[in-house]
């Protein structure tokens, strides 16, 4: 890793203003990804924080948590289990509604993939107001998991949602604000 990480991912992601609508400041993270040194930085602060949590499972959020979340997996040498937007997986599933700035959606996970009592690391790319990840959170817990933590890349702190996840009694953490 590089001797200062953080700032220099950072510098890596871009801000693209009105995307996908008026007034957000969109944090785009393929430049990122596009970057090799810049992937395999973020994947080892990644790492850093899951490997002494030792899950049994990461499971990672459509669609930007698949990216990441595999990359961790395959680095500390765990498998991987997809959260995704609702109709998309082709087996019996399992989901959980929740709502957002307007109206609802939902996140479904395949039934069993996530064993009773696994002790699982949740990750995504990001975390705004903390609802999709509340909302997976919480479809885990129902599968009977135990979630370690919730981990990001980045985190938008004006949004509330690391506190928010905490408030629910989900540890959460994030490599950059
Ligand atoms: C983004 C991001 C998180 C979510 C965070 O996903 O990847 O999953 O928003 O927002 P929240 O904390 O307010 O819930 P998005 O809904 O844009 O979906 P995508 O990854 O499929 O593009
Ligand atoms: N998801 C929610 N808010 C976002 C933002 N500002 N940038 C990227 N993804 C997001």
């Amino acid at each position: 890793m590089s001797s200062n990480p953080t700032s220099d991912l950072t510098a890596l992601i871009r801000t693209i203003p009105d995307f996908p609508k008026p007034g957000i400041q969109f944090r785009d993270i393929t430049t990122l990804l596009a970057d090799g040194d810049g992937l395999r930085d973020l994947t080892a602060a990644l790492a850093e924080i899951a490997r002494p949590l030792d899950p049994d499972l990461i499971v990672g959020i459509e669609a930007r948590g698949f990216i990441l979340g595999a990359a961790l997996a395959l680095s500390i040498g765990k498998g991987f289990v997809p959260v995704r937007k609702k109709g998309k997986l082709p087996g019996k599933t399992v989901g959980i509604d929740y709502v957002l700035e307007y109206g609802t959606d939902r996140l479904e996970m395949h039934e069993g993939q996530v064993p009773q009592g696994s002790r699982v690391l949740l990750v995504d790319d990001l975390i705004a107001t903390g609802g999709t990840a509340n909302a997976a959170a919480q479809l885990l817990r129902e599968q009977g998991a135990i979630v370690l933590m919730a981990l990001f890349a980045i985190d938008l702190p004006a949004l509330g949602g690391i506190a928010a996840l905490e408030a629910d009694g989900v540890a959460a953490r994030a490599i950059m604000t």
